[in-house]
């Protein structure tokens, strides 16, 4: 049975390796704000607002640990969960887990597009996101390096730099 968990900022690739990844294996894939909105019939934004951060963790928390229940899949995380609770701890007894890392200019490349909602980044002028980037992401990196295994995936920014991390991990990974 395996279980490959993906975490890392916001803007790191996540999602885009998690579904390259699940192709190239045959493995399901779950996001888990794609699970937490369809579970909640409301986008984290949503929740955000109606039940503030400290509300969001919390299903956060529950529905992290339904996905990490199912076998055989690949599931990528928000990028606050490994941060709150016990729950890098709980991802690294449940799976192995991979740590997305990218520098702080490269997501601000990625988020600057932004066609996601974030509410942690609203309000934030492009003069400050990127300041915001460094300094958050020194704070969570804490977390993040617990995980047992680190891609940098710095230079993923088209389609064949994504199909060779993918490779990559698949290395890291026996796979
Ligand atoms: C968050 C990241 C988001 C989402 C929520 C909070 C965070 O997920 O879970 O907006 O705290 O970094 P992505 O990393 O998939 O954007």
């Amino acid at each position: 049975m395996k279980r490959i968990i993906l975490l890392g900022y916001m803007g790191s690739g996540k999602t885009t390796i998690g579904k390259a990844l699940s192709l190239a294996l045959d493995m399901r894939f779950y996001d888990l704000d794609w699970y937490i909105e369809n579970r909640m019939r409301k986008t984290i934004a949503h929740i955000f607002s109606e039940r503030g951060e400290e509300g969001f963790r919390k299903i956060e928390y529950n529905m992290l640990h339904e996905v990490c229940e199912f076998e055989d899949v690949i599931i990528s995380c928000g990028g606050g969960t490994p941060c709150h609770f016990d729950n890098m701890d709980y991802m690294n007894r449940q799976g192995e887990t991979v740590y997305l890392k990218a520098l702080p200019e490269v997501l601000y490349g990625h988020l600057s597009m932004g066609r996601v909602v974030r509410p942690l980044l609203g309000g934030k002028t492009q003069g400050e996101l990127l300041a915001h980037i460094r300094e958050h992401l020194v704070q969570r990196e804490t977390f993040y390096q617990k995980a047992k295994h680190t891609l940098d995936v710095s230079l993923m920014d088209d389609y064949e730099k994504i199909k060779i991390s993918v490779q990559k991990l698949r290395k890291i990974l026996n796979l």
